[in-house]
């Protein structure tokens, strides 16, 4: 029977790069789909970035540009991230979307219906630089239960316990740094009480949840009754205006799962689908996957919007741990964090794929990345029990093709298609781990029939042609077999194989029936081994990331800017004041063709006449990321002819050539303001 899914990954923020731990969820939530679709089910898969709160609108104010414009320039880095890895989404949208404002009113007009929301007033924190309420991961302090230094708003890393963010000692705004003030705000909230029935039915009996979740449900929040859910914040927010309550606006995580339904309707427009029939249908599976932090949002919020909303509720949340990295968080400073981008510069997507798959399981545990296991999972199983079968074997058939009746194997190729049931049991309930053990079980079978069966020894034997060219019949019939079954991890290895087949690799059922008598193309090769130079190289320390198109620097560049550059000599404060510093912001910026170190960049002093200056970042900076930056400018130097035309000014900025940082005013900073 074909089934019916919609399945999503959690939606990433957009003021981030998508890094290795993110993509745990992404791969696994991608073998999940491109499983499914290889037994021929109906798959929509969706996600989209998640784009409103505090921390996006922060970022785009320092740097001097709108939340659209920043997230319009993540969006573009978060799907050229997931396309390299083969995530397959169906579509990705944006939460900053008509649609998903759409969906967004309309659940909210039947929770008004209900009577489901109540205001009232309450103190929050506001930092009185930013001009901004906080949001409570932006409040950092002392726990107020155990004293521990810098937790943030909403609980203690340390003690564990959970508090309000008006509650920490000593707290301190993470934007500016400024002690925060009370003030009153008034909030809307949602009553999750009323619904405490349906949810404790939802989580504990339809079987949607991990066992663990559920547990942890039932005894950590549905033992009381559920408190109310605090859905609104006061301007200054970027996100959706609530309609019936001007100048609030819903909290980030109303709007956000919102979006798997937007993101599904934008793609039931652009492919002539009905959203109903995703949503609204009994028979569509919705499949959810999602980390371990967001559990309740996932568990306890989003259903009942759905519940309240008339949509369909997951048939299945499945949660995953975080990615740690040799036993450890992944860290900035000790190289750990790595972005998608950094991990594509030195590996092969696939590579991570495969690595992952053989880790994770349907449980709730963290996943440990260690580059040595890494490194022998690829180069052992990827290479040497699984490319090598073709490698070993295809290029002796090349002219003649496969034999034109399956030869005897000695019931192997029979043994892998039944195999196929406990492969197919383990990748439906995302016991990867499993899936990748049952596969190598088969490859291992197939490398002891090579050696057995010696190819490479046949072939010296011309009267032996056809014994080679049996052999390599069943050799190649069962690296396709276990090709197949690897298709959901390995998509790139599958496309390759099937044009050594020039027969697609993309149906589970063909594990049950071998194929004869066809053509064998040219053996290309299809996975490469790994260094682990390569693997070391990807895990540099932050401080150590040379910048663009500078060398890596020694500790002693790092660290002694002062003996490099010493100071200058002293000047009187008059003197300083004939350098009018001002505050300028970037119009436009473009690459001087010309000069390898130069950009032109057109300065607005707010007033006036644009300036043109010719600036020596050309290395350090990408043109198009600077327009509408705020920069610090020397305005009344005199002007200089250069090759290119006339400098009228200077852009202010730390260092020398490739390492180049420029300097930004804080947020609130006005075009033409002067630097005292
Ligand atoms: O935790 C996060 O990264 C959130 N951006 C996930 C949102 S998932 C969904 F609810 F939108
Ligand atoms: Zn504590």
């Amino acid at each position: 029977m074909t089934r019916q899914l919609l399945v999503t990954s959690a939606l990433p923020y957009a003021n981030g790069p998508i890094h290795l731990g993110h993509l745990v969820e992404y791969i696994q939530t991608d073998i999940f789909v491109r499983y499914q679709r290889l037994r021929g089910h109906r798959v929509a898969y969706v996600c989209a970035d998640d784009t409103h709160g505090t921390a996006i609108m922060i970022r785009a104010q320092k740097e001097g540009r709108s939340p659209e414009d920043l997230i319009a320039d993540v969006a573009s880095q978060h799907r050229r991230d997931f396309a390299a890895f083969g995530v397959s989404f169906d579509h990705y949208g944006s939460t900053n979307s008509a649609s998903n404002l759409a969906v967004c009113t309309g659940i909210w007009k039947n929770l008004r219906a209900r009577n489901l929301i109540v205001e009232r007033k309450v103190d929050r924190l506001f930092d009185p630089v930013q001009k901004t309420f906080l949001a409570d991961r932006f409040v950092v302090g002392d726990c107020p239960r155990c004293g521990t230094k810098d937790q943030y708003g909403d609980s203690c890393e340390s003690c564990g316990s959970t508090y309000a963010a008006t509650e920490l000692k000593n707290p301190r705004s993470v934007h500016s740094g400024a002690s925060p003030e009370l003030r009153p705000s008034s909030q809307l909230f949602v009553r999750l009480e009323p619904l405490q029935p349906f949810l404790e039915e939802w989580t504990q009996r339809s079987g949607a949840l991990q066992p663990e979740v559920a547990n942890y449900l039932a005894g950590h929040f549905l033992d009381k009754p559920l408190q109310d859910w605090d859905v609104s914040r006061p301007a200054p927010y970027f996100g959706f205006e609530i309609p019936d309550a001007k100048g609030n606006f819903w909290y980030v995580w109303f709007d956000a799962p919102v979006g798997y339904i937007a993101s599904t309707t934008d793609w039931c427009e652009k492919s002539g689908g009905s959203l109903d029939a995703w949503w609204k249908n009994p028979d569509c599976e919705i499949v959810h996957f999602l980390g371990k932090d967001i559990t309740y949002f996932h568990t306890l919020f989003w259903p009942a919007l759905l519940h309240v909303g008339g949509y369909q509720l997951p048939r299945r949340v499945q949660i995953h741990g975080f990615l740690r990295v040799n036993g450890e968080k992944m860290s900035k400073s000790k190289g750990t964090f790595v972005t998608a981008a950094r991990y594509l510069e030195h590996l092969d997507p696939e590579w991570l794929r495969y690595y992952y798959a053989s880790k994770l399981s349907d449980k709730i545990d963290d996943l440990d990345f260690q580059a040595d296991e890494f490194v022998g999972k690829v180069n052992s199983d990827l290479v040497g029990r699984v490319v090598n079968l073709a490698s070993r074997s295809a290029r002796f058939v090349e002219s003649t093709g496969l034999a034109t009746h399956y030869p005897d194997d000695g019931g192997l190729f029979a043994r892998g298609a039944t195999a196929g049931e406990a492969i197919a049991a383990a990748y439906e309930a995302c016991d990867f781990r499993e899936a990748m053990r049952l596969v190598m079980t088969l490859a291992d079978a197939a490398n002891e029939y090579v050696e057995r069966t010696a190819p490479w020894t046949i072939r010296k034997d011309p009267a032996r042609a056809d014994e080679l060219r049996n052999v390599c019949t069943v050799v190649l019939n069962l690296f396709r077999q276990i090709v197949v079954y690897l298709q959901p991890v390995l998509p790139r290895l599958a496309e390759r194989a099937s044009g050594l087949f020039a027969s697609p690799c993309d149906r589970w059922n063909s594990t049950t029936e071998p194929l004869i008598g066809c053509s064998i193309a040219k053996f290309e090769h299809m996975a490469t081994r790994v260094e682990p130079e390569r693997v070391k190289a990807m895990f540099v320390p932050e401080a150590a990331v040379p910048a663009p198109s500078a060398s890596a620097p020694t500790p002693a560049d790092a660290n002694d800017a002062l003996g490099k550059e010493p100071l200058a000599a002293q000047v009187s404060i008059e003197d300083f004041q004939k350098v009018d510093l001002r505050v300028a912001k970037i119009v436009a910026a473009e690459a001087v063709p010309e000069a390898k170190k130069l950009l032109r960049l057109t300065l607005s002093l707010g007033s006036g006449p644009t300036r043109n200056v010719f600036a020596g970042i050309k290395g350090a900076y990408e043109p198009e990321r600077l327009v509408g930056r705020l920069v610090v400018m020397v305005a009344n130097l005199a002007p200089r002819t250069m090759k290119f035309g006339v400098s009228e000014g200077m852009v202010v900025a730390a260092g020398t050539d490739g390492e180049v940082y420029l300097l930004s005013p804080d947020t609130g900073a006005k075009a033409g303001q002067r630097l005292h």
